[in-house]
């Protein structure tokens, strides 16, 4: 993971690095570190800590002054979060500098090789040795960096995006991609580095992705020249037009951006669909999916890969797919599916789902995916992130950039595109009426509206929150369409409240986590009207009978299960299938305000990052 940052032109760079390492704070916040080469020297500022920490040292330790700079923000993997450990890493002569996000597997058996020929190491990183290893290449070899660079990479197995430059010819970085992200900000008479395009974004709308095993030699006044690594040859560097822009990548009033990515689902639902759900004419038009019909009507199932919330996602879709499109799904998380040899054929379709389109296991699934001559479909909120260009087809989830670490948004609008293809599918296999279609693009279209209602229970869940907030367990019951649910709710409690979450299918409660109910346990149970509404109702009798605390969450009017629970939230009613897009609002609502009163760091909760590029 990790977030990195470079600068070369004629403003200051300082600012421009510490901004963009703030907003790439959501890639890893455990340590933060900035070069800059100020006209005569190399000046290096690190500390354990976030980026804010990183700017109280920089104002004692350095003149923040010059025109090229490097900066990192860390999550990490070889090594504790120290001071040492922090990037950049210098080479043992001081005159290279580096920042890397990615994982050197053969760093152990490289550091022995240098260790021989005198080298020394401060840090336990992985990157020192990478920076290392370019110094003795360029001594060896007596080469210029941009070519001891790539001799150095040749001979690296793993993952990287890096920066380097060096002091003793400070007007060029030289950068490099295989398997973490690299954005190439392109302005007039100067460049910007990101892991994404965000930290440059009030500076140029130009940006060239690298592709993996691509470097770039950036100089100043130069145009960019990417090349491959492995053999030098020169490929086109295409410039995209960024579409985004910076109102959409700050807090917009919010206290925090989950709960401001909370409330923008009404519209990130609306913008999903826009353009695709033409109810008038009653159709659903998705490129992705039409050019490909033939090979979606002959398949023989469809397989999801995943990670965390978008795995919840595909298991909803599993539902979906299953029962609007009569279609077999599997469900697999991205990291079981790459090491376990799966049966997969020709007639197969992969659906990878990824918000950032960057996790390093769902990547790697679509490859072995691929290797065995499957199509490989991808369902990315990230506009031209590395899974979107590595699928055979796919389509976006156009919720916006998604900045706090918790998933919200992108699920709801991963559910939307995978019931728009669900539907668009069982239409054109006719196992849908024309009836049932009609009923489900009008649901569909009521849904933004819908999940403005549900977001006024805002104050009501809070105060739920209070309640329950020191709970040490929690458990989340659902059934059907709703078990997904169940887990997402689990997950978004735990991975920012820190408070132990489980999520179930409700009749399997009496198979085991039955055992732990009693009077201090909160049991937060999906109960809508349609939808094995009785039986939910007998699980909830079954709770009620054990002490446990229950919080159901129910269709607007319900009165069984509000004589029963301790409390309800309650949701409008809409089609069961459509319903985790209304079901999961309160969850995500509850876990947010138990958070905040707990006082815990919403959006950056600890030992997470927003997009993990590491296995
Ligand atoms: C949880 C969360 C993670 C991600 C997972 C996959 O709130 O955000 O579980 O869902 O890391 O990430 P993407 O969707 O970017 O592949």
């Amino acid at each position: 993971m990790c977030g990195i940052v470079g600068y070369i032109g004629t403003r200051e760079a300082y600012p421009i690095i510490i901004e963009g390492l703030k907003r790439l704070e959501y890639r890893g916040y455990d340590s933060a570190g900035i070069a800059l080469f100020d006209g005569t020297d190399l000046k290096v500022s690190k500390t354990k800590g976030k980026v804010s920490d990183l700017e109280a040292r920089a104002d004692k330790e350095i003149t923040k002054h010059g025109n090229i700079g490097i900066g990192h923000t860390r999550w990490a993997t070889h090594g504790v979060p120290n001071d040492v450990n922090s990037h950049p890493h210098l080479s043992n002569s001081g005159d290279l500098v580096i920042i890397h996000n990615g994982i050197i597997e053969n760093y152990e058996s490289l550091k022995q090789e240098l260790m021989t020929r005198g080298f020394t190491f401060q840090s336990d990183t992985d990157t020192e040795v990478l920076i290392n290893l370019i110094e003795d290449v360029k001594i060896k070899e007596n080469v210029k960096l941009g070519k001891a660079v790539q001799i150095a990479l040749n001979q690296v197995i793993g993952a990287y995006a890096i920066a380097v430059f060096d002091k003793t010819k400070p007007e060029e970085i030289v950068i490099a991609r295989l398997g973490s992200p690299l954005a190439v900000g392109v302005g007039e008479d100067e460049f910007f580095i990101a892991s994404d395009a965000s930290p440059f974004l009030e500076y140029t709308k130009n940006a060239i992705y690298l592709e993996d095993e691509e470097m770039a030699i950036i100089r100043f006044h130069k145009a960019i020249k990417v090349r491959k690594i492995k053999d030098d040859t020169i490929v086109p560097a295409y410039v995209q037009k960024l579409q985004m822009n910076l109102e959409q990548i700050e807090k917009g009033g919010y206290d925090h951006f989950m709960l401001k990515e909370i409330h923008e689902q009404p519209k990130a639902i609306t913008d999903t669909y826009r353009g695709r759900l033409l109810r008038n004419e009653a159709i659903i038009k998705m490129a992705g999916v039409e050019d490909n019909m033939k090979r979606f009507l002959n398949a023989n199932r469809i397989i999801i890969v995943a990670c965390g919330t978008s795995w919840h996602a595909g298991l909803v879709a599993e539902y979906i797919f299953e029962d609007l499109a009569r279609i077999p799904v599997e469900v697999e998380y991205a990291s079981e599916f790459r090491y376990r040899n799966p049966v997969i054929t020709e007639n197969d379709i992969v659906i990878a789902i990824s918000q950032s389109g960057e996790t390093a296991d769902t990547l790697a699934a679509i490859k072995l995916a691929k290797s065995k001559g499957a199509f490989v479909f991808g369902v990315c909120n990230v506009v031209g992130s590395s899974i979107a260009r590595e699928t055979d087809a796919g389509a976006y989830t156009h919720a916006g950039p998604e900045i706090g670490v918790a998933s919200t948004k992108a699920f709801t609008t991963q559910i939307t595109v995978l019931t728009l293809m669900a539907l668009r599918l069982a239409r054109a296999k006719g196992t849908i009426n024309s009836t049932d279609f009609r009923q489900h693009l009008l649901e569909l279209e009521l849904i933004p509206q819908k999940v403005e209602e549900a977001l006024k229970s805002d104050a009501h869940i809070k105060m739920i929150a209070d309640i329950y907030k020191d709970s040490r367990n929690c458990l989340y019951l659902g059934r059907g369409f709703n078990f997904p649910v169940a887990l997402e709710g689990a997950l978004k409690l735990k991975e920012i409240s820190y408070i132990h979450a489980e999520g179930y299918p409700a009749a399997e409660m009496k198979h085991g986590p039955i055992a732990l109910i009693d009077e201090n346990m909160p049991i937060i149970v999906i109960a809508t009207k349609k939808g094995h509404y009785e039986k939910v109702v007998s699980n909830i009798q079954e709770i009620k009978s054990r002490k446990g605390k229950i919080i159901g969450i129910v269709t607007a009017g319900d009165t069984q299960v509000r004589d029963l629970a301790d409390h309800v939230i309650e949701v409008p009613d809409t089609l069961e299938s459509l319903s985790p897009l209304l079901t999961t609002i309160p969850l995500q609502l509850l876990s947010y305000h138990i958070a905040v009163l707990l006082d815990k760091n919403v959006d950056q909760p600890r030992n997470l990052a927003k997009s993990v590029t590491v296995e």
